[in-house]
């Protein structure tokens, strides 16, 4: 987002960074197929057996000493080969007369003193920097690199012609190696015009600079000057190099490397350069030393875009702040960058500056920094980025006065915001906030500019973003990954947010109502979060939809379950819960249809199979038999005659003879029937008692009829009476035909209680369970009774 607000800085990136990329292109190309690292690996030789077909040839940093024709012949198709930093002392270039296709050459950082040419037109890379030669190590064979852009030298000394074999290449970096090169006395040496787009001059690194050549170059678009001492006396000697330099010279960058220099020294270049025609300059790695005192600085019309000045280090202990920061505070250029310095402040400008973008990254200023300070009106990005700013409400108040700002980047300070939220006060026009890295919680939200676009949060102390904030109804992307967030925020007062970025927090159940809060929303970076994979998290997944991988950023490798212990690494994509798991209501009505049918089937069953009525004779089957068991025999035996006396309505006469009379006499069962046995001249009820004493069990077969019938009820009297007297089950009811409650009538208490204890046998009107009700039947009789005769009964009567 900075370097988006930066475009004069990078229109500089290009035109420098442009030629070498040229350079790296050939280095990288293919690498991954035919490359072959053997870079710090102990090397005195070449080795070999090499594979014929690498391209790439690393043997950079070991101790190789030479270098011959049979350790690279084989290899054809050699493109790339590093031997810097090696022990190579000379070097005939005939030994790659055979590599037809070599477009890279490193020999720099070895102890050449000598070469011997052969010329390889195919040679776009050539660096013999940091070696040991006397006078530059060029040849005339070098006059048919018509290909060469890079081209590295070292010399001692130099003369006047021994550039001439490579002035007219069109050179896109020279690199002139002068570490080594001694001044003779009061003589200026002369290097005659060369082709170069950058120039880069190394000089020795700790001898006070006094080279006194007098270089032309043509085109020059980028000067570096690596290793610059300077005191007050020798500062001209500088200033009267660069100005042979710049002399004719169109636009250009100028970049100083390692620059230690005097505080006045320093002033006088930026000076001296002012009005030149430079475009950008840069400072790395600069040491100010001696002292600081007040300068003159004159802010002439300059061409002068952006000075960059990364990385200063002050040997300097007591001197004036305002002399050191004045100079840069009323510079008049667009773009100033200081960075990774001891600075602990600067000065608002005294007049409306031209400052749009100013870039204090890592220095040590405090929050006092452009406190009521409205002289910086053109300013649009302000970058304080690792200071130490504390208080946020002060980083707004600073900005009151700067009605043009509309990118303020205070990350990675230690700003907090507990005080005075409610009235903070913010630059109109802020559209990019960066407050990342900081100690901030969730009252930050109320003290934010109100026309914001873009927030970064990441990396602050959030735990949730307060329902009741300020409406940001204009912010788009919001950054709070990194905090400790515990759920998605819904867009009421967020109602153009299109990008979230909440990974690394500690959502656990993302609330599926998030898709429809925020309507606008087009990528949700939620990574990284300890997700439960519950039913809840399903409604979150499934509200995706096909979208996932479109909406999601980083899905699906980086959504894993992190609860229940079972699911832990889990991707979501791969978690399923069922649906009627998640859904109570679809669980009971589930339930509840499965009981109905079950209900209906047993309905069903009832109705039409009858299985209550097999239940009922099967379990009256399982207890007469039972009971059966249980009656001593001898016991029964002593008085019996009959197994069995029927009682039955007239009207039913017809069932009985021909239904059950022969079923019961199939199974030899002796039946006292009325009209068959009673004994003429007694009584009925007489007879009737009699049959019921004589016989092992009585049967009654019960229908309406039955009930009408007052001799049955006799019947059924005695047969209960013999039931209490003796306390034997000797009664069988067989409901033949059902019998309405209401219809027995209530003197007759003993069948209605019978009945209601519905104990009987129904006759069923199915033949197929005609079987079943028989076999009931007959296990009341299932025993082996030996029954007294007759004779010997009446003998007993009397
Ligand atoms: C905010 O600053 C941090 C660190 O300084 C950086 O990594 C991040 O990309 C910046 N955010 C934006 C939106 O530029
Ligand atoms: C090279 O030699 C040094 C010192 O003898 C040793 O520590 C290092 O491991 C060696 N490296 C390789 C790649 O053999």
């Amino acid at each position: 987002m900075t370097k988006d607000k930066e475009p004069v800085v990078r229109g500089f990136h290009v035109v420098c960074i442009m030629a070498i990329i040229v350079g790296a292109a050939i280095q990288f190309s293919d690498e991954s197929e035919y490359l072959v690292n053997m870079s710090k690996a102990n090397l005195t030789h070449v080795p070999k057996g090499l594979p014929p077909k690498t391209k790439v040839l690393d043997m950079s940093q070991n101790y190789i000493s030479e270098l011959q024709i049979p350790d690279v012949r084989f290899l054809s198709g050699l493109t790339v080969l590093r031997l810097s930093h090696n022990r190579i002392r000379q070097l005939d270039f005939s030994v790659f007369k055979f590599n037809q296709d070599l477009e890279y050459l490193d020999l720099s950082h070895n102890q050449l003193r000598k070469i011997s040419c052969h010329p390889i037109v195919s040679l776009k890379h050539l660096d013999l920097s940091f070696n040991d030669f006397d006078a530059l190590p060029i040849c005339k064979e070098f006059s048919n690199f018509t290909q060469l852009n890079f081209l590295g030298l070292s010399a001692t000394k130099l003369q006047l012609l021994d550039l001439l074999p490579v002035a007219h290449l069109h050179l896109n970096y020279l690199l002139l190696d002068l570490r080594s090169y001694y001044v003779k006395e009061h003589d200026t040496e002369r290097l005659q015009i060369l082709n170069t787009k950058i120039l880069h001059l190394v000089f020795h690194p700790n001898s006070l600079f006094s080279v006194q050549v007098n270089i032309s170059v043509n085109t020059l678009g980028c000067l570096q000057l690596t290793n610059i001492k300077l005191n007050d006396e020798n500062c001209q000697v500088l200033i009267k190099f660069l100005s042979k330099l710049i002399r004719g010279s169109t636009l250009m960058n100028i970049t100083l490397n390692h620059l230690e220099v005097t505080w006045k020294c320093l002033v006088g270049v930026f000076q001296f350069l002012w009005p030149k025609p430079v475009e950008y300059l840069n400072v790395y790695k600069l040491t100010i030393v001696e002292s600081i005192d007040e300068e003159d600085f004159t802010y002439s019309q300059t061409t002068l875009k952006a000075l960059k000045i990364e990385h200063i280090r002050n040997r300097v202990y007591l001197f004036s702040q305002t002399a050191l920061y004045t100079v840069f505070s009323e510079m008049n250029i667009m773009t100033l960058t200081i960075s990774d310095t001891p600075f602990i402040h600067m000065l608002c400008p005294q007049s409306p500056s031209t400052f749009k973008f100013l870039n204090f990254t890592q220095n040590v200023f405090t929050d006092s920094i452009f406190q009521n300070c409205s002289t910086l009106v053109k300013l649009e990005t302000l970058i304080l980025q690792k200071n130490g700013l504390k208080d946020l409400f002060k980083v707004g108040l600073m900005t009151k006065d700067m009605p043009s700002l509309e990118t303020l980047d205070v990350s990675l300070n230690s700003l907090k915001s507990d005080q005075h939220e409610e009235n903070c006060t913010w630059a109109e026009n802020i559209v990019m906030l960066n407050l990342s890295s900081n100690i901030l919680t969730d009252s930050v939200f109320r003290c934010l500019p109100p026309r914001i676009k873009v927030l970064d949060l990441h990396k602050n102390k959030i735990k949730t973003i307060p329902k009741r904030i300020m409406k940001l109804e204009a912010l788009q992307e919001l950054n709070v990954a990194f905090n400790s967030l515990t759920d998605l925020p819904g867009c009421g007062t967020l109602s153009s947010l299109s990008v979230l970025i909440i990974d690394h927090n500690s959502i656990s159940h993302p609330s599926a109502n998030f898709f429809q809060s925020c309507q606008k929303i087009r990528s949700i970076k939620a990574g990284n979060n300890p997700f439960q994979c519950t039913c809840e998290l399903r409604e979150f997944t499934k509200n995706l939809g096909p979208l996932s991988s479109e909406v999601l950023e980083g899905w699906p490798d980086s959504y894993k379950c992190d609860y229940p212990e079972s699911y832990k690494g889990t991707p979501l994509k791969d978690f399923h819960v069922s649906q009627l798991s998640c859904n109570p209501a679809l669980l009971i009505a589930t339930i509840g249809t499965i009981v109905l049918v079950l209900a209906v089937t047993v309905t069903f069953l009832c109705i039409y199979l009858d299985v209550p009525w097999y239940l009922r004779m099967a379990s009256q089957w399982t207890q007469t038999r039972r009971r059966a068991r249980n009656t001593p025999l001898e016991e029964l035996q002593r008085t019996l005659q009959f197994h069995a006396f029927i009682s039955y309505s007239e009207h039913d006469s017809a069932w009985v003879k021909n239904e059950l009379v022969p079923c019961l006499e199939k199974e030899d069962v002796q039946i006292c029937l009325h009209e068959r046995n009673f004994v003429p001249g007694k009584s009925i009820v007489e007879n009737i008692i009699n049959c019921i004493e004589k016989s092992y069990k009585s049967i009654f077969v019960l229908s309406p009829n039955f009930v009408q019938s007052e001799w049955c009820h006799y019947e059924l009297y005695f047969a209960h009476h013999k039931l209490f007297c003796e306390g034997s089950d000797n009664l069988i009811l067989i409901l033949l035909e059902p019998i309405p409650h209401n219809s027995i009538p209530s003197k007759y208490h003993k069948l209605r209680a019978l009945m209601k204890q519905r104990t009987y046998l129904e006759w069923p009107k199915e033949k197929g369970k005609h079987g079943l009700f028989w076999a009931n039947i007959r296990a009341a009789f299932n025993m082996k009774l030996a029954l007294v005769t007759e004779n010997d009964d009446v003998e007993n009567l009397k």
